[in-house]
């Protein structure tokens, strides 16, 4: 996965999910090698745990998020690792069975917190909360939603009757936008005000921004950063932080075009069609 696996050396996989790449790395590292999981989710953290319990490998969990990897290095004095994996976005138990509203296919709170423990607004919250500026802002930018008004006036509008507590609710409002032309294109309609409401809610990309800002910090010299994103506006962030740090002659970047999977593997696994990937070294 471009991450240069060696036997004997500290990885971090930033987003550990349910724990898939995970495997992978530490099947690459062998018995002396060490990995640090961490992921926002306390839920899927467990299931991570379950799943790589059997490794005989050194790896160790933690509820953070990958942009506070700087305070763990520092808590244990390491000065920096040998490898950091991003994949962004959502794993698939939190779309298909964590009922914390991610999904617009069924009839689940509006939550869409990462950390569902945390203190931080729900998707709720913010519906109910937010003016029709605020709305029409994270819909448009953060879901580049080409009815993004049309849904902010109608969201302030359906909440004054009732407020927003359920993903159903949501995506009535949304078909409703839409008018009677109806669906166009291959996306559901509520495909990017979802992606929106999920990227506002957890501070996705203030949070992504920030460790690229840092990452150089938290890497050896020769260390290796992988990028997985799920949409340009992650890719894009990815690629202008990675490009000026190659400016600054602080990393190089191994994949100036990122990569893309094949159709197999999209065939293999279709939430990957979107997928972007970049490679980037620190420099000795
Ligand atoms: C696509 S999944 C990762 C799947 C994982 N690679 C696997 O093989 O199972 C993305 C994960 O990133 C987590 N996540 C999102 N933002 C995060 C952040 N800022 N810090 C840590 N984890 C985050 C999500 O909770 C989710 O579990």
């Amino acid at each position: 996965m471009g991450l240069n696996c060696r036997s004997g050396r500290l990885y971090v996989d930033g987003t550990v999910g349910e724990g898939g790449h995970a495997a992978a790395i530490l099947d690459h590292i062998g018995p002396e090698g060490e990995l640090w999981g961490l992921d926002r989710d306390p839920e899927v953290l467990q299931t991570a745990a379950t799943r790589l319990a059997h490794h005989t490998s050194r790896f160790q969990l933690f509820h953070r998020s990958y942009a506070q990897l700087g305070e763990l290095l520092a808590s244990t004095q390491i000065p920096g690792v040998a490898g950091i994996l991003l994949d962004l976005g959502l794993s698939s138990f939190q779309l298909a069975q964590s009922q914390r509203g991610f999904s617009f296919a069924g009839d689940e709170p509006l939550d869409m917190r990462f950390n569902s423990e945390g203190s931080a607004a729900t998707a709720a919250q913010l519906l109910n909360r937010a003016s029709e500026a605020e709305l029409e802002r994270i819909f448009w930018e953060y879901g580049e939603e080409p009815r993004a008004r049309r849904i902010a006036r109608l969201v302030v509008q359906s909440r004054r009757r009732r407020v927003f507590q359920t993903t159903r609710q949501l995506v009535e409002v949304i078909e409703q936008a839409q008018g009677p032309g109806g669906r166009r294109g291959r996306l559901h309609p509520a495909t990017r005000v979802f992606q929106a409401l999920r990227i506002a809610v957890n501070l996705e990309l203030e949070e992504l921004a920030t460790f690229l800002e840092n990452v150089p910090a938290w890497l050896e010299p020769g260390g290796r950063l992988v990028v997985i994103s799920y949409h340009s506006l992650e890719d894009r962030l990815v690629k202008h932080r990675l490009a000026a740090w190659e400016r600054a002659g602080v990393m190089v970047r191994l994949t100036r075009k990122p990569l893309t999977p094949t159709p197999a593997e999209v065939k293999a696994n279709p939430r990957a069609r979107s997928a972007k990937l970049r490679i980037a070294e620190k420099m000795a």
